[in-house]
């Protein structure tokens, strides 16, 4: 029997206080649930949720991670911080850091090697652009985001990786991907790694599909061989709908 591993990304969304009133909720109406959960918050909320979910199986993470230990970067978060505050994964190169913050597929790799030197589980996001999917072009540019993005990674990490496959056409705009077309790209990723590593380190990777996803799609996509999980945003923001989508 596959558990999923979901992952709520609340974005730019919830104060401290009201991270705890929502993980009091969201505690009560999960707490027969099988699955692995997991929610990335905003930096200033992760101390607050991670006393919240105490007595929980519920992990806290971040959205975000400096490439650097520490130093004159202002503004930015390290590994180590996140460590101290409880966090125990973190997104890295999700599409909105990608394409309103400028993040590159260079700067995703030099995360995720920070990242692998410390002890959070990186969630790596990519996916193409409603254009490069009109033009043909998902597969080669979704192969080049993980090629990049695992440039120098040895094999012996692979399995503790986590991928996230989100097409940005998928995100926000209410157009889920077809359990059909994400398990088609999740399949791709797998032989590409299988290729590039082993066959047991491919199948070690999770990989969760995110973009528009709602309590309704879970059957479908969770029936999917090459999908262990889901990433979502909108839908993980009320405690209650969120534990329909987990319980699904
Ligand atoms: P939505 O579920 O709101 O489409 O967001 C997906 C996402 O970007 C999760 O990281």
């Amino acid at each position: 029997v596959k558990i999923p591993l979901i992952v709520g990304n609340w974005k730019m969304h919830k104060t401290p206080a009201e991270s705890s009133v929502y993980i009091q909720q969201l505690k009560k109406y999960i707490s027969s649930s099988r699955a692995n959960v997991m929610l990335a918050v905003p930096f200033i909320d992760i101390c607050a949720c991670v006393e919240s979910v105490k007595g929980s199986l519920i992990r806290i993470g971040a959205q975000n991670v400096h490439e650097k230990d520490f130093g004159a970067y202002t503004g930015e978060i390290s590994t180590s911080m996140l460590e101290s505050a409880g966090a125990t994964f973190v997104l890295i190169g999700h599409s909105e850091r990608r394409q309103y913050f400028g993040e590159t597929d260079e700067m995703v790799n030099r995360k995720l090697l920070k990242v692998l030197q410390s002890s959070l589980t990186p969630i790596v996001c990519f996916g193409e652009s409603l254009s490069d999917r009109e033009a043909g072009k998902e597969k080669d540019v979704v192969i080049s985001q993980i090629q990049a993005a695992l440039d120098g990674v040895s094999g012996d990490f692979l399995p503790q990786i986590v991928l996230a496959y989100e097409p940005v056409w998928a995100i926000g705009t209410g157009m889920v991907a077809t359990p059909e077309i994400a398990e088609n790209v999740h399949g791709l990723v797998r032989s590409y790694l299988s290729q590039q590593f082993s066959p047991t380190v491919a199948q070690s990777v999770k990989i969760l599909y995110g973009g528009s996803v709602k309590s309704e799609h879970m059957v479908s996509l969770m029936a999917q061989k090459n999908i262990d999980g889901v990433l979502v945003g909108g839908a993980c923001l009320d405690p209650e709908a969120f534990s329909k989508l987990i319980n699904y």
